[in-house]
Order: C-alpha cells, then structure tokens, then sequence
C-alpha cells in the first residue's frame, strides 16, 4: 500500500526563488557554454587536419573544447593549480561544470560529424563583459562531409 500523503510538505522556496535560480541558470550557463563554443568551433576551423581527428574520435571532443577555453600557457611542471580553472574554483565553483561539458561535447561532436569547418577570421578580436566573447561576428563556411 502507498505511504499515506504528508500533509506538511510543503516546498521551502518561493515562486519567486524558483524564478530568479531559472533565470540565473538561464543567464549563466547560455552566454558560458555558446562562447566556448565559437571559440573552439574557431580554432578547430583553422585546423583541417586536427578537427577530423577531433570527428573521428569522440574522447577528443572533450579535449578540444578545454583546449578552446584556454589561454596560451607554456608547459612547465610547477604550475599553479589554479592557472587554468575555466569553470572557477572552491565552494562557489561552476555548479553548471559538467552539464556543460556534457552539452558542448554532444553538440561539437554532431556538428563535425556532419560538416567541415572552415573558419573564415584569421584572428579573433576579443571583448571582456561578463564573459570574455569574440568582439563581432565570427565568420564560418560549414561544408557538408
Ligand atoms: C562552458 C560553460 C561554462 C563556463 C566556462 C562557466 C564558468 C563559470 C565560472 C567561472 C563561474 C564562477 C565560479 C566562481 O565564482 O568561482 C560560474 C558560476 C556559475 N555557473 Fe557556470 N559556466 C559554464 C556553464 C554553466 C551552465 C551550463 C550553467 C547552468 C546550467 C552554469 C551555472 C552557473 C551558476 C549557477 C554559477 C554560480 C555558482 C555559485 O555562485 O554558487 N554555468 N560558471
């Protein structure tokens, strides 16, 4: 038999709470994960030959889009941990982390599965606003495989 209905069990936040952590979710993981994205989808469309071994093989997609979201560093052993922490760090750290990778990964892997990126920008200015973003358009030729 079903356990008999509690009465009391009311949810502890608010309409309004549940509204503000859709919007904050909404704002924070769109912006986010698009950028890194473009980035990536950029920097693969430069590289013929690393982007089809990036579709051929799903493990690199990963790799690739936490490559994306890097800046250039040199490869000494003794480097601070947080020199590279794309999704923050400590208690307030992205809570968004591996959906967001889990997405990006899916999306990136479809995209190359069916066209070749042909990044048009030899170089991407940037801007700095929340995140750090491609300063205009970021122009591609997607070529069907
Ligand atoms: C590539 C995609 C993303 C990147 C690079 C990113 C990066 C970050 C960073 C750097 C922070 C600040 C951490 C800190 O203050 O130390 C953060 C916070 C946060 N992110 Fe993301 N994020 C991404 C995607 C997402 C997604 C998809 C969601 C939700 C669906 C999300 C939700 C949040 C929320 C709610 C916070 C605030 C956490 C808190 O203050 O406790 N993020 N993110």
């Amino acid at each position: 038999m079903a356990p008999p209905m509690r009465r009391k069990c009311r949810p502890k936040v608010s309409d309004q709470e549940i509204r503000d952590q859709v919007l904050v979710f909404l704002l924070a993981g769109h912006e986010t994960t698009a950028g890194a994205l473009t980035f990536t989808l950029h920097l693969l469309g430069r590289q013929a030959r690393l982007q089809d071994e990036v579709a051929a093989e799903p493990t690199l997609l990963r790799a690739a889009l936490l490559e994306g979201m890097r800046h250039r560093f040199t490869s000494e052993p003794d480097r601070p941990r947080y020199a590279y922490f794309p999704f923050g760090g400590g208690p307030r750290s992205c809570i968004g982390e591996h959906f967001a990778l889990l997405e990006a990964v899916e999306l990136l892997g479809r995209l190359l599965a069916r066209y070749r990126i042909e990044a048009l920008d030899p170089q991407l200015r940037t801007s700095t606003h929340v995140t750090l973003r491609p300063a205009g358009q970021v122009r591609a030729r997607l070529i069907p495989r």
